[in-house]
C-alpha cells in the first residue's frame, strides 16, 4: 500500500512534479494522464478543467484485433498517483492495474509498462483505478474495442460511452468526492448526461442501414435505462462476450455502471432515430441518428458473433461461497471487520465506511476465498441493504445461475436490486489476487470490495 511517506518524497519537498527524464524517448506509445481543458456542457458554458488521457475526453478509443498484443505506457502528469485498469480483459494479473494489488501505484512524473494479450474480442474499456471515485469522475476513462477476426458486416460501428458528471453552475466539477450521503446512498449521480463527452452524440445514417452499437455506461453510480426509437435490432455481446444467440432489444435495456452492451440495429425510422435514456421525468436523447433515405432493403437478422476462447464452468463440482452484502443507508452495520480489527458503525462512518461484504468492510489481508486454479466457484450473492449494486469481478467473466440450473450470459458486472439474491458461477482460469467489489464507485471506496485469490 502507498504510504503517505512514500507519496511526499516522490512529490518532492516542493510539492512540485519531477520532470521525466529529458532524452528517454518512450519506445511505446503512451497514454498519458493530465490536466486539461474540454468543452463539455452545452454552448454558452465554458469548458471544464478535466482529467484526461492524451487531452481527450473520453480518452481515445482503441482499437485493436483479437489476439494482437497491447503495449502502451502510462505516463502520469497529475499530482496524484494513478494506475489504469483494463476492464474485462482476461489478463495477467501483474498487468490488471489496481495499485496496491498487482502494482505500485503510477507516481506523479513517472510510467508504467502495460503489456498483454487481447484474448477476447468484445467491448472494452479502460479507467483509472486510484481514487476512481474522483479521477474516473474527471475524466480518466476510454473505450478499448478489440475486433473479431470475422466481424459481422454493418454500415457503421459506433461507440457510445454514456455518463454522468457532476457540474456546478460555472461548468466544473463539484468536488466532493467523499460525500458522505452518496457513499452512504446510491453513490455519486451527476446532473448532466453526457455521451462520448458531450451532451449528445448525432450522427447521419439512411434508412434500413445496420448499425454497431457499443454502448459503455462509464458512470460512477448511475443505472441508465436505455431505449430504442426508430432503430430496431438485437443485444448481440454482454461485457465484450457473444451471447449465443442474437436476442431482440426490447424497450428498456437496463445498463449499470461498468457494463457494456454490443446491439445490431436497423434503422427502421423515417427521419429521426434515438437511443434514448429515461428517468422520472421522461425520455432524452442520448445519440441521435438522422435519417437520410436509402435504398436497401431490410436484412435478415445477424447471426451470433464468433465465441471466445471458452473456460467451461464445472457447475457440479463448484466450490459454493456465500456472500452477504450489509450496510448503507437505511440498514447501518452495527459492527464489521476493517483491517484486522471489529469497529462499531459508528466508528466506521467516522473513516467515510458504509459498507460490508460477510462482515468485512473494505479489502483485507485476507481473501474473500481461495482457489487452486482450474477450480469452479459458486458466488451466492446476497443483497441484504436497501440499495442496488453492480458487482464487478476482475480477471474472469462469470455466469448467473439461473433458477432452472443453466447458465446465463458470460458476464463481468452484475446488477443486484435491493434485496435480490443471485449466483454466480465461475471457472478460476486465471491466476492472481483478483478484486471482487461494487462499481458504484463510491460503494467500493466506502468498502464495498474484496479479492479472490487463484493460486
Ligand atoms: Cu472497472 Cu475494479 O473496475
Ligand atoms: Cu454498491
Amino acid at each position: 500500500m502507498l504510504s503517505r511517506r512514500f507519496f511526499l518524497q516522490a512529490l518532492g519537498a516542493a510539492g512540485t512534479i519531477p520532470a521525466l527524464p529529458r532524452g528517454v524517448r518512450a519506445a511505446l506509445p503512451v497514454l498519458e494522464a493530465g490536466a486539461s481543458r474540454v468543452q463539455i456542457a452545452p454552448e454558452g458554458y465554458s469548458d471544464t478543467a478535466l482529467w484526461t488521457f492524451n487531452g481527450s475526453f473520453p480518452g481515445p478509443e482503441l482499437r485493436f484485433a483479437q489476439g494482437e498484443r497491447f503495449a502502451w505506457r502510462v505516463e502520469n502528469r497529475l499530482e496524484t498517483p494513478t494506475a489504469v485498469h483494463w476492464h474485462g480483459i482476461r489478463i495477467d494479473n501483474a498487468m490488471d492495474g489496481v495499485p496496491g494489488v498487482t502494482q505500485d501505484p503510477i507516481l506523479p512524473g513517472t510510467g508504467f509498462d502495460y503489456d498483454f494479450v487481447l484474448p477476447d474480442a468484445g467491448t472494452y474499456w479502460y479507467h483509472s483505478h486510484a481514487q476512481s471515485v474522483e479521477q474516473v469522475e474527471r475524466g480518466l476513462y476510454g473505450a478499448l474495442v478489440v475486433e473479431e477476426t470475422d466481424p459481422p458486416e454493418v454500415d457503421a460501428d459506433i461507440t457510445l460511452v454514456i455518463d454522468d458528471i457532476r457540474l456546478g453552475d460555472d461548468a466544473q466539477i463539484i468536488p466532493d468526492f467523499d460525500n458522505m450521503h452518496d457513499r452512504s446512498h446510491a453513490g455519486r449521480i451527476g446532473n448532466v448526461i453526457l455521451t462520448n463527452g458531450r451532451p449528445q452524440a448525432e450522427y447521419q445514417v439512411r434508412q434500413h442501414d445496420r448499425l454497431r452499437l457499443r454502448l459503455i455506461n462509464a458512470s460512477n453510480a448511475r443505472i441508465f435505462e436505455l431505449g430504442l426509437y426508430g432503430l430496431a435490432g438485437w443485444i448481440v455481446a454482454l461485457d465484450g462476450m457473444p451471447l449465443a444467440e442474437p436476442e431482440a432489444a426490447l424497450d428498456t435495456l437496463t445498463l449499470a455502471p461498468a457494463q457494456r452492451m454490443d446491439l445490431i440495429v436497423d434503422v427502421t425510422g423515417e427521419d429521426e432515430a434515438f437511443l434514448l435514456h429515461f428517468d422520472r421525468t421522461g425520455g432524452y436523447a442520448q445519440a441521435s441518428f438522422r435519417i437520410g433515405s436509402g435504398t436497401r432493403a431490410r436484412r435478415e437478422p445477424p447471426a451470433a458473433l464468433p465465441p471466445n476462447p471458452d473456460f467451461p464452468i464445472d457447475l457440479a463440482n463448484a466450490v459454493p461461497q456465500r456472500v452477504l452484502m450489509e450496510g448503507g443507508a437505511m440498514r447501518g452495520l452495527s459492527e464489521a471487520m476493517h483491517l484486522g480489527e471489529v469497529l462499531t458503525g459508528r466508528q466506521l462512518a467516522e473513516k467515510g465506511l458504509f459498507w460490508a461484504l460477510n462482515g468485512q468492510v473494505g479489502r483485507d489481508m485476507l481473501p474473500l476465498l481461495e482457489v487452486p486454479r482450474g477450480q469452479s466457484v459458486r458466488l451466492g450473492i446476497v443483497n441484504d441493504t436497501a440499495f442496488p449494486h453492480a458487482m464487478h469481478l476482475h480477471g474472469m467473466h462469470f455466469a448467473e445461475v439461473l433458477p432452472d440450473s443453466t447458465l446465463g450470459p458470460l458476464r463481468d458486472t452484475i446488477l443486484l436490486a435491493q434485496g435480490e439474491t443471485k449466483e454466480l458461477a465461475f471457472a478460476a482460469h486465471n491466476p492472481g489476487d483478483w478484486l471482487f467489489h461494487c462499481h458504484m464507485l463510491g460503494h467500493h471506496a466506502a468498502g464495498m470490495g474484496t479479492f479472490i485469490r487463484v493460486t
